[in-house]
């Protein structure tokens, strides 16, 4: 089963940008960056502590940090260097009409 919801139109976020978005009935907003043209999303909170992304999340070419306590996350994979038993998850995307969705289950 998926949960599909509607974050943005793919002209938010520009290439380098990385943007939350709030989702109506959802905690957390919705990340979204563009690398190398491709749209990226992911939840917006730090799988380390409960901390919002949109506040403490920077890119760095293709790996998420958190600036609270400086983990790195690599956009591809979702793991973590400093600690191997996270995982930031990414949620898949689909594009309608410059429309985008997420699946966010
Ligand atoms: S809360 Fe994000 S790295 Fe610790």
């Amino acid at each position: 089963m998926a949960l599909r919801v509607r974050v943005c139109t793919t002209g938010d976020v520009a290439e380098g940008e990385l943007r939350g978005f709030a989702v109506h009935g959802v905690t957390w907003p919705v990340m979204v960056t563009r690398l190398a043209g491709e749209l990226i999303a992911f939840p917006g909170v730090c799988p380390h502590d409960d901390v919002s992304l949109v506040d403490y999340g920077k890119l760095d070419e293709r790996e998420l940090v958190c600036r609270v306590h400086g983990y790195r996350f690599d956009l591809d994979t979702g793991r973590c260097e400093h600690a191997p038993g996270l995982h930031l998850r990414r949620y898949k995307i689909t594009v309608v009409a410059d429309e985008v969705w997420v699946d966010l289950l």
